[in-house]
């Protein structure tokens, strides 16, 4: 990486949905490991991190995506539950985000959990696109696997397109009925006014390549200037998870969108009555395609720079609280940042 792109966070994707829509699905298909395989009741009930590097982005987009187009490093994905329940586990990733994937059944259209991802990304003004996930359970659907949208779409015949386009059209319609204009991504010019909606199975992999070079696409024209934040800065994140670690005792897994945490760090994290001022013992990080969810065997690392998915070992941690900030205090004054974490 040249110094110009150390300088470049990586942009934080939330994937948000009704229940059963295929968020995790559409990620294990970008992670190629079976974390689906491994949850409780196939519900979600976790936020996790997913961290794609540049590289198997554009392994996996082929064509679309010239790594030389690009100077992010990657992209960050927050998974979250569409169970009506968890309203609070959506909106902390919804805030978190600069971009998103709204994931929407084609046989099942909107749902309520689909609105209320919408309203959450209206209020939080995060730009996003529409992954039209499971095409390939169109009756007589012929699938590629893997492959872009337009040749695997040009090879159905017309009455399963025909069936297709039907299905797409309403949820531009139903995104209409929102307030929000979209059309199938090709046709999109400006992604801001726009929302581009991209045929995807997270089954067979089709339409995948263009999701994520859309996704690549949006980070690097809209997000740029809000990516080139100061990384060597004391870090700032939030909590997702407060777990016990054997060996470690409570551990908070958080999600750094700012700056850097380093093992020597004093840190402030929200905790469920007042601020916890705690040293760092350890930063554990998950390898860097596993989920921070379900990974068990950690690396420790010395350093871990925005933006990042990871899990922080320290002393006091248990009465840390979900959704409370945690900061980095390094050569700033203690009681500054108590103040900063109490305000947030
Ligand atoms: P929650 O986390 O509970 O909100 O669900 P989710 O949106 O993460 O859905 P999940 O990925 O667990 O998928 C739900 C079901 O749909 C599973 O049985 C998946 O195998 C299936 N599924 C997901 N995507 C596709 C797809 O593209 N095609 C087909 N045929 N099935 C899919
Ligand atoms: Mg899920």
């Amino acid at each position: 990486d040249s110094p110009e792109n150390a300088s470049l966070r990586t942009p934080i994707v939330a994937v948000l949905g009704h229940v059963d829509h295929g968020k995790t699905s559409l990620l294990d298909q970008i992670r190629g490991s079976a974390v689906i395989e491994g949850e409780a009741g196939a519900i979600t009930q976790h936020i996790g991190a997913t961290a794609v590097p540049l590289d198997v982005i554009s392994a996996i987009a082929g064509d679309l995506v010239d790594p030389d187009d690009f100077d992010l490093p990657g992209l960050l994905f927050i998974d979250t539950p569409g169970h009506h329940s968890f309203t609070t586990l959506r909106s902390r990733g919804g805030n978190l985000a600069d971009i998103a994937i709204l994931v929407v059944d084609v046989n099942d259209g909107f749902q309520p959990q689909t609105i209320e991802a919408l309203d959450i990304l209206q209020r939080s003004q995060t730009p996003f696109i529409v992954a039209a996930n499971k095409i390939d359970t169109v009756p007589g659907w012929n699938p590629t696997d893997d492959a872009p949208i337009k040749p695997t779409y040009e090879n159905q015949s017309d009455r399963v397109r025909g069936d297709l386009d039907e299905r797409l059209y309403e949820i531009i319609g139903e995104l209409s009925d929102e307030g929000f204009s979209a059309d199938l991504y090709w046709r999109v010019q400006h992604f801001q006014r726009n929302i581009g909606v991209v045929p995807v199975s997270a089954m067979t992999g089709e339409g995948v390549p263009d999701l994520l070079t859309v996704m690549m696409g949006l980070s690097q024209r809209y997000m740029r200037e809000e990516m080139e934040i100061d990384v060597a800065g004391p870090g700032v994140g939030t909590v997702l998870e407060v777990k016990e670690e054997k060996g470690f005792g409570a551990t908070v897994d958080i999600v750094l969108y700012d700056g850097t945490i380093r093992t020597d760090d004093t840190i402030v994290v929200g905790g469920t009555t007042e601020p916890i001022v705690t040293d760092v013992r350890a930063l554990l990080q998950p390898r860097p395609l596993a989920e921070i969810r379900t990974e068990s065997r950690f690396e420790r690392v010395e350093q871990v720079d925005a933006a990042a998915g990871i899990k922080v070992a320290a002393p006091d941690l248990a009465d840390a609280m979900a959704g409370a900030p945690v900061r980095v205090v390094r050569d700033r004054d203690r009681d500054d940042v108590i103040e900063e974490v109490e305000a947030e």
